[in-house]
């Protein structure tokens, strides 16, 4: 048993640290509970069998390293990184999977379920989905030639999920101040925003998000004025005024799987695909236009403030300790 002595001062502890977090000594929401070495001692083997896995499914689907990465992302701007994005809809879900971001849109699924089955078989009970997605997102992204960094680990489950939060993620017809709110209303900055955007080098696109920039760009019967006019005429012979709506273009056209900083060179040609890509450089006066130059200046600058804000957007509002559950299935909450 503890004497008294040590447990008050372990517990004045916890009280100078946490006020330590909330006066914010340089911590964000959330940063200072997850670890990379989470799993060390009950799952040792997470990131092993999880690459495993994956490198399985890209065999079959070298698009998958992107879609995981985005899965990611869809996850963590909804209500925080919680694993909410993987609920299907049951008598207390309405699944995000049907909001219109993610509807026919969204894809990775069933490898997550592979990853999670394997880790069942390694390490019942252990791993939370939240951190799969976290985890896939930074093997994706270093399988496809980008930067590596330490994931930090320790998410749980959440037992709901938001569809109207989800119908609120960035569109690609944002305009630049809508989306520096979106990330800011979760502690992203400008840096964040336009690393993070960097995700666009790898990865497909359907024609319903490029038609309107060729054809009649915000109602004007007009192209886009930032798009070049060579790339235009490359995508709209992919993409016909009234062809398949779901057709697949790759975003970054000159190395479509391969994860560098092509994305911003691609920018810097007005050869970004989507509006929203475009805009970080285009819009007139954008504070973001210089970061944009910075990363396809550098791609040692580029994948440096990647890593860093792929932990800035794990770490977005997380349930940790006993917050949550640890789901048996990512498709279900436990008990359902
Ligand atoms: C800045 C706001 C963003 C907007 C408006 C946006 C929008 C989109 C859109 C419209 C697509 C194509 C979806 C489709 O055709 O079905 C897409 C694909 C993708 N996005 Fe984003 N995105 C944003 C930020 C991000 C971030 C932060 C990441 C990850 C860090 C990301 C990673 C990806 C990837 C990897 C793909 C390709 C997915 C695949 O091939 O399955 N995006 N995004
Ligand atoms: C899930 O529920 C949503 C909202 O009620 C609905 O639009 C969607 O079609 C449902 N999907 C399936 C596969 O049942
Ligand atoms: C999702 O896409 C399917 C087509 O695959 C469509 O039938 C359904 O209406 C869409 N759901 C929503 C909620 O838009
Ligand atoms: C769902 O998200 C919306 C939009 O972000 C928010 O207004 C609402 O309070 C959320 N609902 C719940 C139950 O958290
Ligand atoms: C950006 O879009 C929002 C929402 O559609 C709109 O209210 C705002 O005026 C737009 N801002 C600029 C600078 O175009
Ligand atoms: C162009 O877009 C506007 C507004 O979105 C729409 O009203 C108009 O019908 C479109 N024009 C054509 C030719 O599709
Ligand atoms: C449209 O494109 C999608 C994606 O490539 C494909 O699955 C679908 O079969 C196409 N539809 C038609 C009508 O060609």
């Amino acid at each position: 048993m503890a004497s008294r002595g040590s447990m008050t001062c372990s517990l004045q502890l916890a009280v100078l640290v946490s006020a330590a977090i909330a006066l914010g000594f340089g911590v964000r929401a959330g940063e200072a509970q997850l670890s990379s070495e989470y799993y060390g001692q009950t799952c040792p083997v997470v990131h092993r069998v999880a690459r495993r896995v994956l490198k399985k499914a890209h065999e079959a689907d070298v698009r998958i390293y992107a879609s995981l990465t985005r899965l990611h992302f869809h996850d963590c701007f909804v209500q925080g990184c919680d694993g909410s994005i993987l609920l299907d809809n049951s008598s207390s879900i309405v699944s995000e999977k049907f909001a219109t971001p993610n509807n026919n849109s969204a894809r990775g699924y069933p490898v997550v379920d592979a990853v999670k089955a394997a880790l069942e078989e390694a390490c019942p009970g252990v791993v939370s989905c939240a951190d799969i997605l976290a985890i896939a997102a930074k093997i994706s992204v270093e399988l496809s030639g980008g930067p590596r960094w330490r994931v930090p680990l320790g998410r749980r489950d959440g037992t709901t999920a938001n569809i109207t939060a989800a119908n609120n993620l960035p569109s690609p017809f944002d305009n630049l101040t809508t989306l520096q709110q979106k990330f800011g209303a979760v502690g992203l900055d400008d840096t964040d925003l336009v690393a993070l955007s960097g995700a666009h080098t790898f990865g497909r696109v359907q024609c319903q998000f490029v038609t309107a920039r060729l054809y009649n760009f915000s109602g004007t019967n007009r192209p886009d004025p930032t798009l070049d006019r060579g790339y235009r005429a490359f995508l709209s012979l992919r993409c016909p005024r009234a062809g398949n709506a779901s057709a697949l273009n790759d975003l970054d056209p000159t190395t479509p799987d391969t994860f560098d900083n092509n994305y911003y060179t691609n920018i810097e040609a007005r050869r970004g695909t989507l509006q929203s890509d475009q805009e970080l450089l285009s819009t007139p006066g954008a504070p973001t236009a210089p970061i944009v130059g910075r990363f396809a200046a550098s791609q040692k600058e580029f994948f440096r403030s990647f890593a860093r804000s792929m932990v800035n957007m794990g770490n977005i509002q997380v349930l940790t300790g006993s917050q949550g559950e640890i789901r048996k299935n990512c498709r279900m909450v436990n008990g359902s």
